[in-house]
């Protein structure tokens, strides 16, 4: 067996490295393998020579703390041995050119990336450098005057429409929708450090609170494309929309594009749009240049990005990210007896919400109040309506007041602050949860939720914190005499160095406490 990440051996070819054309002059990138089933398993014959380095192990044992965090040499070297690795040098040149350079990379290829929380959420749109990414395979580069769109499958009028020709708004009027794009693995982390769960061969990424963003999108609604289509095909069945991502990805030794699909009623909702806008800028490519689908109110995964393929089906795609991903099992199930069929395919997002300041571990001086802040978010439509925050574990809570919360949408966040009343000092939990406008709420722990793929950590999110409370005395007394020497209170962990009482202050206490042991 090959080594694990970062051990993994340097990649040597094995035979003659196949070539596989890119499918059309000016679509970088862009390999069709869902058309070729003979192409698919030569795919997979080259990738059977290999032992391929086997996925890191981070659950187990902790995360490295190098940005990139992970950097995913099993899925480098799938592309190497198809010879395409070109795709995966392509794609980390976009991220250094298209994203802020202080995102985190979770996982360099396929590129996972969040940015820095308190930035995150300062404004309620998300600026587009900021804008988590995640991917599963390399970044196309496709030029716009070459790129089209094929719809077919169970349509009227199957049609093919050029980038120009889709924009052109006499015949799409267009539509713009505030939306909150979240990935399910938002949060995997705490899940990780509790209960570890599946290591998938695309790296289950270990995100924090970041795999969230919001942004102005503006293109067409679907509806509008399939009614240009002359509408569905009657009494064939057509119940799904499936769509087509020009990525090449890999799962279980098969070679793939990202296909996934949605159900009719969410495009008949309008809820569906193809866009080719992001917050009033043109879309980045590595958010799915020239244009991506949005899905409102759903996880992240079924908004496909470089979108060159749409198809009416009978029943949710067969494809390998819709059947076999994003899946929410009970916690009963595991390595031991999940199947594709017996976990729920994650489609509306449930309510969830998340403190990014203070973060985790911080050491607060306060006055007897601490400021926190974050976002708070329901899936299907729904919205936040109330974000209570505890400091004490979850047992006491208190309402954020509304003018603190952003303005609500029906398929966006709310980003909040509250000054919250803390008397206590030391180690304090504090928590965070919210309520939809259909009353629903979060978990109370990880455990209440946890799931072996590891999804959607939708418990109250939870931060420790030291708390130094110096409308107190004796800690103003403390901090003051820090500062004649010259001493941080920060890190806690730091020694004193000086005496913390005198002797006579000493004699005195102990005298008032009657000393240590009792007298009879
Ligand atoms: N579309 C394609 N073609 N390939 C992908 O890997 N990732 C999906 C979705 N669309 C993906 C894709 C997932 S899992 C998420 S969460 C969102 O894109 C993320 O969108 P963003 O990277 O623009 O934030």
């Amino acid at each position: 067996m090959a080594p694990a990440e970062p051990n993994a051996l340097p990649f040597r070819p094995k035979g003659e490295t196949p070539h596989f054309a890119e499918e059309k002059e000016g679509w970088k990138g862009y390999v069709e393998w869902e058309e070729f089933p003979e192409k698919k398993k030569q795919a997979q014959e080259v990738l059977k020579r290999y032992d391929f380095p086997e996925p890191p192990e981070f659950q187990l044992i902790p995360l490295p703390t190098t940005n990139p965090v992970l950097t995913g040499e099993r899925w480098k070297q799938y592309h190497s041995a198809l010879g395409l690795s070109h795709i995966f040098h392509h794609s980390w040149e976009t991220v250094l050119q298209e994203k802020s350079p202080d995102m985190t990379h979770i996982l360099q290829f396929p590129y996972n990336g969040e940015a820095p929380g308190d930035r995150l959420i300062k404004t309620e749109l998300t600026n587009n450098k900021d804008h988590f990414v995640r991917n599963h395979g390399g970044i196309p580069d496709i030029d716009p005057a070459k790129w089209t769109l094929d719809i077919g499958g169970l349509v009227k009028n199957p049609k093919k429409l050029t980038l120009a020709q889709l924009q052109d708004e006499k015949t799409f009027p267009r539509q713009s929708n505030i939306v909150t794009l979240q990935c399910s693995g938002t949060r995997r982390i705490e899940q990780i450090h509790e209960y570890p769960g599946d290591g998938d061969e695309l790296i289950n990424a270990p995100w924090g609170e970041g795999a969230i963003s919001t942004a102005r999108w503006t293109g067409v609604s679907l509806k509008r494309v399939i009614k240009y289509c002359g509408g569905l095909v009657d009494d064939k069945g057509a119940d799904n929309i499936e769509f087509y991502g020009a990525d090449t990805y890999f799962k279980k030794g098969g070679v793939h594009n990202y296909v996934v699909s949605v159900p009719w009623r969410k495009v008949k909702a309008h809820e569906v749009l193809l866009a080719w806008d992001m917050n009033g800028e043109q879309l980045p490519k590595i958010h799915g240049f020239p244009v991506r689908v949005v899905v409102f109110g759903y996880i992240g995964a079924r908004s496909v990005k470089w979108l060159y393929k749409i198809r009416a089906i009978h029943r949710p795609s067969m494809a390998p990210v819709q059947r076999k991903e994003y899946l929410y099992y009970t916690p009963q199930i595991g390595k031991q007896n999940a199947t594709y069929s017996n976990g729920f395919s994650i489609q509306d997002m449930p309510v969830s919400s998340a403190i990014i300041t203070p973060k985790n571990m911080d050491q607060i001086v306060h006055e007897g109040r601490v400021r926190l802040a974050g976002w708070a978010y329901s899936g299907g439509g729904h919205w936040p309506v109330r974000v209570e925050v505890s400091g004490d574990g979850g047992s006491i809570w208190y309402e954020v007041p509304t003018e603190n919360m952003s303005t609500k949408y029906f398929y966006a966040w709310r980003t909040w602050w509250v000054d919250l009343p803390v008397d206590a000092e030391g180690w304090l939990e504090m928590c965070v949860r919210c309520w939809d406008n259909a009353m629903n709420t979060q978990p109370t722990f990880v455990r209440s939720a946890w799931n072996w793929d590891l999804h959607v950590t939708s418990s109250a999110h939870r931060v420790k914190i030291y708390s130094i409370n110096k409308s107190r005395p004796n800690t103003a007394a403390r901090l003051k005499q820090l500062e004649e020497n010259n001493t941080p209170i920060v890190p806690i962990t730091r020694p004193i160095q000086f005496d913390l009482e005198t002797d006579e202050e000493y004699a005195k206490a102990m005298e008032s406490r009657a000393w240590r042991d009792p007298l009879e």
